[in-house]
């Protein structure tokens, strides 16, 4: 078995890493038998605090309450730009590499600081106040995270919409977080195309009537719609504006962002984050499990509009001070040489990235990879989804060379950074599994009935206690923050995942076990695909689930049931097909879209997802008991009709 297979932690690692196995060991244990003392050092050493907390924690699961460093005062952008003047000012904060090879640019810790205290200085004089909700939906380039920081400084919350994200979907968070200024781009550019940011955000904006302010960086100098009493340039808004901005005292618990993600329900909730918790948890995870040093130069491929590009390209990397590549392009984008040449043209020693990229780069083959010569590199790492252990080898032999630790990071947007990881100088690896908990972290798994599983054993993933970086509530929803995470397993919180643990106390993540999708590593939920799909007048019920796809990890499967009189037709498809990516985005388009003339239904009118996800992956041998379905015969439909996915 793959598990067998082990990796142990190289010598020179062990040497210089921060963590060796005892350490950690004794440090895990700490985390959990003292926390109180554990969590107040490590917020110490990690931040730079206004006024010290009164309390360390204090968190009640069954309410749920949670709140840490209660009573403490500190500022995000102070920790992440100010702090590190002295010392690193002339230090590359931001390190950007175009779209085109032939684009990049630096900013130093001392140019971030004014970039920051500009925009913030320019957010105030639109009436942008504490407390009061931005959206963002920004390219990949500095200016977001400036934007980002921006807010940070004068404790405005943000919400950064990620650039794929359609204006419907758009429209939907602005209205949800009541945002009252959009930060956005002529356009962004990804792989030689462009994506029409601003004409986007007009659209969108046609149903906020709560926007003022409309900031617009010019990134491509295209021509656009202009609305001279709401939308203001970027350039011009901080022409004027003072080089310093005195940075707002937070409280620890005041809320930092709001980021929707996807649940198995309804519409993407917003994930609500706040200060203290959120940066320490940022900033410890980045410096322990990527084994951060001064000098190294850290890559994490993500886009700031996923919780990835939050955590691990923005706050914990210059919470740190360190130097953090921002890639505006795509892997195949001019070649599929593309991130090694990155690689190499900035000596890049830490590189993060998700198993659907290495999927895509493996299959380009190990030429365009050895064309380069990656000699920087010391540590890999991969997020998102579950890597399979042939990617997972591919990466750490022909990647790294068989040299550079890879480590697999399992969480989630809800969890604000990395809960279950290998620490690179203490953790033996075994490919395909996120190994075992960061400090204070404690999973279990539970079985169908709510028993929790001891030693070696498969259920459901939970974490027993509260953990600096956890989300606090959904925003406006409390009330669903409870039902969603901690009503499935009395007093744990409940991720949707489920996992194995093997006998040395390993932990493999099976993928999620609710209505949640992870295409090429992007959630999304099924039931937001359906609403887009019933929108059409001609479909009368939709049901979608996931199927194993090899490049994708899962790909989308529809069944589609129309009104009584209405054709199944090619056009119908595509017309569904538009209708989804303009609802959500081109990333829930359907792989499949199947005509279902009847769905398999419980008599009390529920959907057997399980049976349509059987269909689906073609596992006709398991489909299980279908007796108590209230009409058995149109699962023989769905059998005979069923597409293969190429
Ligand atoms: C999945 C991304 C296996 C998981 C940070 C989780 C993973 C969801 C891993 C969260 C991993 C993330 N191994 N599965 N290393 N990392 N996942 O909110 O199903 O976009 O619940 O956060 O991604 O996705 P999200």
């Amino acid at each position: 078995m793959a598990e067998k297979q082990t990796y142990p932690v190289p010598a020179d690692f062990v040497r210089n890493a921060h963590i060796d196995r005892a350490t950690y060991q004794a440090m895990y244990r700490r985390s959990l038998e003292n926390p109180e003392d554990f969590w107040a050092e490590q917020a110490d050493r990690f931040l730079d605090w206004r006024r010290r907390w009164d309390r360390v924690m204090d968190w009640d699961f069954n309410e749920p309450r949670i709140r840490w460093f209660e009573g403490g005062e500190l500022n995000v952008s102070e920790n992440c730009i100010d702090r590190h003047l002295t010392q690193r000012g002339d230090k590359t904060a931001i390190l950007w590499e175009g779209d085109d090879p032939a684009e990049s640019r630096r900013l130093s810790y001392r140019e971030l600081h004014e970039a920051v205290c500009r925009l913030a200085n320019g957010l105030r004089q639109r009436g942008v106040r504490r407390g009061d909700r931005v959206c963002i939906y920004m390219p990949m380039v500095p200016e977001a995270a400036v934007a980002m920081l921006a807010c940070t400084r004068i404790g405005a919350i943000h919400s950064v919409v990620f650039g794929g994200f359609s204006p419907h979907a758009l429209r939907d968070r602005i209205l949800d977080a009541d945002c009252k200024l959009v930060i956005t781009a002529d356009e962004g550019i990804r792989g030689g195309k462009t994506v029409p940011l601003k004409a986007n955000t007009d659209k969108a904006l046609r149903e906020c009537p709560g926007v003022e302010t409309v900031v617009v960086y010019q990134r491509t100098g295209a021509d656009i719609h202009w609305e001279n009493d709401r939308d203001v340039r970027y350039a011009d808004l901080i022409a004027d504006t003072d080089r310093e901005c005195e940075p707002e005292a937070m409280g620890a618990e005041d809320p930092l962002f709001i980021l929707y993600t996807s649940g198995s329900t309804g519409k993407p909730k917003g994930v609500l984050h706040t200060t203290g918790g959120y940066l320490l948890h940022a900033a410890m995870t980045h410096h322990y499990v990527f084994d951060y040093h001064e000098d190294d130069i850290y890559w994490c491929t993500a886009d700031v509009g996923w919780v990835t590009g939050h955590s691990y390209i923005v706050y914990g990397p210059l919470a740190n001070g360190a130097t953090t590549l921002m890639f505006e392009g795509v892997p195949n984008y001019p070649d599929a040489s593309r991130h090694w040449q990155i690689v190499d043209r900035h000596r890049v020693t830490i590189y993060y990235t998700a198993p659907t990229a290495i999927r895509a780069l493996m299959r380009a083959g190990d030429d365009p990879v050895r064309q380069c010569s990656r000699s920087s590199l010391r540590l890999l790492g991969t997020v998102g989804e579950p890597i399979n252990p042939e990617a997972w080898s591919w990466y750490h032999r022909v990647v790294g060379d068989g040299r550079c630790p890879v480590v697999d990071t399992w969480w989630q947007t809800e969890t604000g950074g990395i809960m279950i990881a290998p620490l690179p100088g203490a953790t033996d690896l075994k490919p395909g599994s996120a190994t075992l908990p960061f400090f204070g972290v404690q999973p279990a798994l539970m079985d169908a009935d709510g028993r929790e599983l001891e030693g070696e054993a498969s259920g459901n993933l939970v974490i027993k206690s509260s953990w600096p970086g956890q989300m606090r509530t959904v925003y406006g929803d409390h009330q669903r923050f409870a039902e969603t995470y901690f009503s499935a397993y009395k007093g744990c919180y409940f991720s949707g995942d489920g996992a194995r643990r093997d006998a040395d106390g390993y932990y493999w993540i099976t993928g999620r076990v609710d209505d949640v999708l992870n295409i090429s590593g992007h959630r999304l939920g099924t039931a937001e695909i359906e609403s887009a799909l019933v929108l059409h007048p001609d479909v009368a019920e939709a049901a979608v689930v996931g199927f194993p796809h090899d490049m994708k990890g899962q790909g989308i499967y529809a069944y589609v049931t129309l009104m009584a009189g209405r054709e199944t037709s090619e056009s119908l498809k595509e017309a569904l097909i538009q209708l989804v990516r303009e609802e959500i985005s081109p990333i829930a388009s359907p792989d499949v879209i199947q005509w279902a003339p009847g769905l398999p239904k419980t008599r009390s009118g529920k959907i057997m997802r399980r049976i349509l996800r059987k269909i689906a992956a073609d596992e006709l041998d398991s489909l299980g008991d279908t007796s108590t379905l209230a009409d058995p015969s149109v699962v023989d439909d769905l059998i005979e009709n069923r597409i293969r996915p190429e």
